[in-house]
């Protein structure tokens, strides 16, 4: 870790608790040990299988978390602080690999088509459309930006705005997803079919992940937030 980054992150730690915002000491990166024994995402207890929406749900929690990152980076960029840029490069790497080319994927190829078919809520999968391929010229944008060695101001300005343009685009993309389309699709589609669905979403993910794919997905961002300072859920709840 650089020692410019621990400087700059203390400065950094004091000036979002003022903003309402906690910035932790970095905290150590913990391996990927304690996931031998994690159960599958798409198993409960029972054995049952997670529902499409669900599955989707679930991945939307881990876009979120990624949102925060991009939130946490933005920070550093606009106060001219140096972070790890390299984490922000990872965490692009997890939009494109498993939002963008799996998860958006599975909306475009099973939900979006079965809602034109219906002829329902045709305009919010026109706009959800194009709001997925916008987010992969953003994240074009993040990655090449974010792995600039030595990036001058004019390339810090354009990775704050990409990053910012990201953010505000999909936190209500996947709110919309979340409360409107995805409880439509529970009422479009047959207990077969929905049961169906789900073992498809089940095998894709194992395709291109393996089993346990999701969580070790979920460890990398968790990984990326340690790195950052972030990690600790505690550091979010207000002072009394
Ligand atoms: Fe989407
Ligand atoms: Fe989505």
């Amino acid at each position: 870790m650089k020692t410019e980054f621990k400087h700059a992150h203390s400065d950094a730690r004091r000036r979002f608790i003022s903003q309402g915002l906690t910035i932790a000491a970095i905290g150590s990166v913990g391996g990927l040990g304690f996931l031998s024994g994690c159960k599958d995402k798409d198993d409960d207890d029972d054995g049952q299988k997670v529902s499409p929406p669900e599955d989707l749900m679930q991945e939307h929690g881990l876009l979120n978390r990624v949102l925060l990152i991009y939130d946490t980076c933005k920070i550093h960029l606009s106060i001219n602080e140096n972070f790890p840029r390299e984490m922000l490069v990872n965490a692009a790497d997890i939009i494109r690999t498993f939002v963008e080319d799996y998860h958006e994927k599975q909306e475009e190829n099973y939900l979006f088509p079965r809602f034109q078919k219906a002829n329902q809520l045709t305009d919010l999968v026109q706009t959800l459309l194009q709001q997925h391929k916008a987010g992969r010229v953003l994240t074009d944008q993040i990655t090449q930006l974010a792995k600039i060695a030595s990036p001058v101001d004019t390339d810090n300005q354009k990775l704050l705005k990409a990053l910012t343009d990201f953010n505000i685009m999909y936190r209500p993309h996947e709110a919309r997803e979340d409360t409107i389309l995805f409880p439509a699709f529970r009422k479009l589609v047959s207990r077969h079919e929905y049961d169906a669905l789900g073992e498809e979403f089940e095998n894709n993910e194992h395709k291109l992940f393996g089993k346990g794919g999701f969580e070790t997905m979920v460890d990398n961002v968790a990984n990326i937030e340690k790195t950052l300072g972030i990690y600790d859920l505690n550091l979010f709840t207000p002072k009394q």
